[in-house]
């Protein structure tokens, strides 16, 4: 198995891709913490991956990943219970709507809050855990960015500007930690049915316009986002560090 006697923390698990990937890591032998705000979703969850793994691998931890207190708090836990941790993804996040001209500072703050200093932060935290990893096996880091990092979209510059902060700051810190030997990647997800984009998709012409402008003619499916997340994470890409994969049905090539 791929992630066997691994620990891998994945933020934003109690829900879409994050979940998705929770489980594949959990299928192929890791130990996953799973961490967001809410308690009840990360426990649903937890429920859902210890059914089908039998290794009762899922443990759930909530925290606000843009609150260094809490952050703190959470590698302490990490520390305490399993020592060091092999994997993180750096997955929550979240978005909003408005126009520059519309925007308010706040609104801004809290988009850059959770989407770029919370992986600030947990990274900054967590990756002392892998770097003090008593056995230096391959260890990994995948930040999640967006499509939007690489194209800014119509009414969300506050979530493009904080993903395209992602996919830097991602080589930042694939620079930093090379000489530890451990690898950060970011993979930048287009189009995917999730409960972010939930609403959205509700509507048929908003979905008929990806459809248009996706050369596969399709949204995605958190799934395959995972996929790709999983594989980053994992020895199959042990000479892969410091670039970002772009798994967005081919949106940038139409
Ligand atoms: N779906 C897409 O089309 C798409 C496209 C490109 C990129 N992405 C990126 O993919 C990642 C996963 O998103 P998703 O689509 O799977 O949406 P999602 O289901 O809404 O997942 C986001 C998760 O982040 C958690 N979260 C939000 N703020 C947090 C905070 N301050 N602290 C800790 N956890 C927090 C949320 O849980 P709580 O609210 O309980 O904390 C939620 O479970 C995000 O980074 C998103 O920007 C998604």
């Amino acid at each position: 198995m791929k992630f066997e006697n691994k620990v891998a923390v994945i933020t934003g698990a109690g829900s879409g891709i994050g979940k998705k990937t929770a489980l594949l890591l959990a299928r192929e032998g890791a130990k996953i913490i799973l961490v967001g705000r809410t308690q009840s979703k990360l426990e649903t969850a937890a429920k859902e991956i210890n059914e089908v793994c039998d290794n009762n691998s899922a443990v759930t931890f909530a925290t606000d990943i843009t609150k260094e207190g809490e952050v703190k708090v959470l590698s302490d836990f990490l520390k305490s219970k399993y020592g060091s941790i092999d994997v993180l993804i750096n997955n929550a996040g979240s978005s909003g709507s408005a126009s520059i001209l519309e925007l308010d500072l706040e609104d801004w703050q809290a988009i850059q809050s959770v989407n770029v200093t919370g992986v600030f932060l947990v990274s900054k935290h967590l990756s002392k855990l892998m770097i003090n990893a008593p056995e230096k096996t391959d260890r990994a880091i995948v930040n999640i960015a967006s499509l939007s990092g690489h194209k800014a979209g119509a009414k969300i510059p506050h979530y493009s500007t904080a993903k395209a902060g992602v996919i830097h700051f991602t080589k930042a810190l694939a620079a930093e930690l090379a000489s530890y030997g451990i690898r950060v990647n970011s993979v930048s997800p287009g189009f995917t049915e999730t409960p972010l984009t939930e609403e959205g998709l509700r509507n048929d012409s908003f979905v008929k316009a990806i459809e248009r402008h996706t050369a596969l003619r399709r949204v995605g499916d958190p799934t395959e986002i995972a996929n790709v997340i999983a594989f980053a994470a994992s020895s199959e890409a042990s000479y892969m560090t410091g670039t970002d994969l772009l798994v967005d049905g081919g949106w940038l090539i139409t």
